[in-house]
C-alpha cells in the first residue's frame, strides 16, 4: 500500500477501510486516546484510572493504550502530576548547569517511549481509512524500540506486526520481540547495526511490493514528529516548570537528544517557542554524519544514522553533539554493574537514590548525558541554566551490551580503580570536543545531506523535501494535532467506546 502523501492531514480517505478499523475497535473495545489527552492537556474519560489498576502494564491489554504518555508512575500503574525524571547535580556531571534526563522506562509494554510514535503512526491510519486491520500487516522498520511499540500496538489491534530491525541489535530486544509476534517470522533481521538503516528501507521497499504491507515509517512519518512535539513537549514543560516553582531563576536552556528517527527532538521545537530553549542533536562519534557528512559503525543503540530523517527539522536546530559509544558503554559499566556500583556507593557525595535510580537509563540516555555535559561546558552554562534531555529507555535492556563492554573494555576484569578512572574519564573530565554550532551554512548543509536518501532513493519529490526549510512546514503539522484529536473522538463516539 502506497504512502499516504508527505504529510497526511487529518480527513478520511477512505470510509470503508475506516469502518472495518471502527468495527474491529468495537468488537475488541479499543478506545484510543486523544494527544492531548496523551500529553496530559486533556482529562482521560471518567472511571480510566479505576480501570486500569487491574491492567499489568506489561500486558497488549487496549486499557494500556491510556498510559502512553510520560505521566506514569514508577510502579507504572498509577499517574502522577510531574513525568518521571532525575536531575544530575555538579557532584556527578562536574558542571553547574543542573542536567534533567526525562524516563521514558514507565511507558507501559515496552518500557520506552517508543510506543508514543508507534501509536501516533497507526491511529492515525486508523481514523483517516488508511489501515484496515482486517486485511493489512503492519510493517514497523526500526532500530530496535520503535518496533516493539508497533508489535505492542498491533498485538492490541489483533492484526500482524512485522518488525524489521538490524540484526545486530541488543539480545534483549530480540527476547522481548520473541515472546509478542504472533509468529517468528514476523521479525525479519536485516544487515548490520543501528548505522544501517539503509538495509532497512530496502527491505521495506521489498515487503511493500505487498499490497497486504502498510510500512509504518518512522523516519518519514509526520505523526511521529507531531507526537513529540505534542506530547514529549508538554511533559518536559512540565517537569522544567515544576523545577522553576523551586528555583525561580531557572532557565530552560537546551533540550539535548540522540536523533534516531529524529521524532524526540521535535519536542525540542515546543520548547525553543516557549522557552528560548536551544536545540541540540546527538550522534556517535564513530559515525558523525551531522558533524561532518561521515559514516562508521557504533554501538550506541537506537541511533540510525548515516542519513538525514525526512521529519528532522534540521533548520530548527542549534547544535550537533558527537559522542564516541565507548563513553555511555563505560558508564553502563560504572553504574550498572556490581563492581561499578560498590564504588559509586563509597563516594559520600552523590545521592544513594539518584544513583539506583541509573537502572532507568539505557545507553542512549547515557550518550545523552555526555552530551549535555558536553554542551554545558562550550557555552558556559551556569545554575541557573537547566539542560533538559532524555533517557529512551532502561539498562535493563542493555545487560548483555553491559557484558560485553566488560570484556572489550577492562579484559582483565572491572574494578573499583577502574571504575574510579571511569567515572573521571566518562564524567568529571568530559571535553567539549565535537560541539558544533551551527549557523546557517553548517544547517543548510545537514539539511542537503538529506536530499540522497529522500529524493534519489526514496522518490520524495524536492519541492516535498524542500518545503521542510521553512518554519511554517513544522508549525502547520504542529497546528494539526486538535483536527487529529477531533478525529479520534469521532472514531471513539463511532466505536460506542467514549
Ligand atoms: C534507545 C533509543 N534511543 C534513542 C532513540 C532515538 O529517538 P528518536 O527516534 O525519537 O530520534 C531511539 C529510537 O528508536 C531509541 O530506541
Amino acid at each position: 500500500m502506497p504512502e499516504v502523501g508527505l504529510i497526511p492531514s487529518p480527513e478520511i480517505v477512505d470510509r470503508k477501510i475506516r469502518d472495518s478499523a471502527l468495527a474491529r475497535s468495537r468488537l475488541r473495545g479499543i478506545r484510543l486516546p486523544t494527544f492531548a489527552q496523551l500529553a496530559g492537556e486533556a482529562p482521560m474519560p471518567e472511571g480510566t484510572s479505576e480501570r486500569l489498576t487491574s491492567v499489568d502494564p506489561n500486558s497488549p491489554d487496549a486499557a494500556n493504550l491510556s498510559r502512553v504518555h510520560w505521566f506514569n508512575a514508577a510502579d507504572r500503574r498509577g499517574r502522577v502530576e510531574v513525568p518521571a525524571h532525575i536531575i544530575l547535580p555538579k557532584a556527578l556531571t562536574g558542571v553547574e548547569a543542573p542536567i534533567v534526563v526525562m524516563l521514558g522506562s514507565p511507558f507501559p509494554m515496552i518500557g520506552a517511549h517508543k510506543v508514543l510514535p508507534a501509536y501516533a503512526a497507526l491511529v492515525t491510519r486508523l481514523v483517516t481509512g488508511t489501515f484496515d486491520p482486517d486485511h493489512h500487516r503492519a510493517v514497523w522498520p526500526s532500530t530496535g524500540n520503535y518496533c516493539r511499540g508497533g508489535v505492542a500496538i498491533s498485538r492490541i489491534l489483533g492484526c500482524d506486526g512485522i518488525a524489521v530491525l538490524p540484526e545486530g541489535m541488543s539480545r534483549e530486544r530480540y527476547e522481548w520481540l520473541e515472546r509478542w509476534v504472533a509468529d517468528p517470522s514476523h521479525i525479519i533481521r536485516t544487515y548490520g547495526t543501528e548505522s544501517n538503516v539503509k538495509e532497512i528501507y530496502d527491505k521495506c521497499h521489498e515487503l511493500a511490493a505487498s499490497e497486504e504491507n502498510v510500512i509504518l515509517n518512522q523516519f518519514s512519518a509526520f505523526s511521529n514528529y507531531m507526537a513529540h512535539y505534542a506530547c514529549t513537549g508538554a511533559a518536559a514543560e512540565k517537569i522544567f516548570e515544576d523545577y522553576r516553582s523551586r528555583n525561580g531563576h531557572a532557565r530552560l536552556a537546551a533540550f539535548v537528544s540522540a536523533t534516531g528517527s529524529a521524532g524526540t527532538i521535535a519536542a525540542g521545537d515546543r520548547l525553543k517557542k516557549n522557552f528560548g530553549t536551544r536545540i541540540a542533536a546527538v550522534e556517535a562519534l564513530e559515525c558523525p554524519t551531522m558533524l561532518e557528512n561521515g559514516y562508521g559503525e557504533h554501538n550506541i543503540q537506537g541511533i540510525g544514522d548515516k542519513h538525514i530523517p525526512l521529519i528532522h527539522n534540521v533548520m530548527n536546530t542549534d547544535v550537533v553533539i558527537a559522542v564516541s559509544d565507548s563513553f555511555p558503554d563505560r558508564l553502563n559499566l560504572l553504574f550498572n554493574s556490581d563492581a561499578g556500583k560498590a564504588y559509586l556507593a563509597t563516594r559520600d557525595d552523590l545521592d544513594p537514590q539518584l544513583l539506583a535510580a541509573f537502572s532507568e537509563v539505557g545507553i542512549s540516555g547515557l550518550a545523552n548525558i555526555v552530551a549535555a555535559i558536553k554542551l554545558a561546558k562550550r557555552m558556559n552554562y551556569g545554575a541557573d541554566d537547566v539542560v533538559l534531555t532524555v533517557a529512551t529507555d532502561s539498562a535493563r535492556l542493555y545487560t548483555t551490551e553491559m557484558e560485553s563492554a566488560g570484556t572489550k573494555f577492562f579484559p582483565g576484569g572491572f574494578g573499583s580503580v577502574d571504575a574510579d578512572k571511569v567515572f573521571d574519564a566518562c564524567l568529571a573530565d568530559i571535553n567539549d570536543n565535537n560541539v558544533l554550532e551551527l549557523d546557517q551554512r553548517e544547517r543548510r548543509r545537514i539539511f542537503n545531506l538529506g536530499y540522497y536518501t529522500w529524493v534519489e532513493q526514496q522518490g520524495i519529490s524536492v519541492e516535498d523535501f524542500d518545503r521542510r526549510a521553512d518554519q511554517s512546514f513544522w508549525q502547520d503539522i504542529a497546528a494539526s494535532v486538535p483536527g487529529w484529536d477531533g478525529m479520534i473522538e469521532e472514531f471513539n463516539n463511532e466505536a460506542g467506546l467514549n
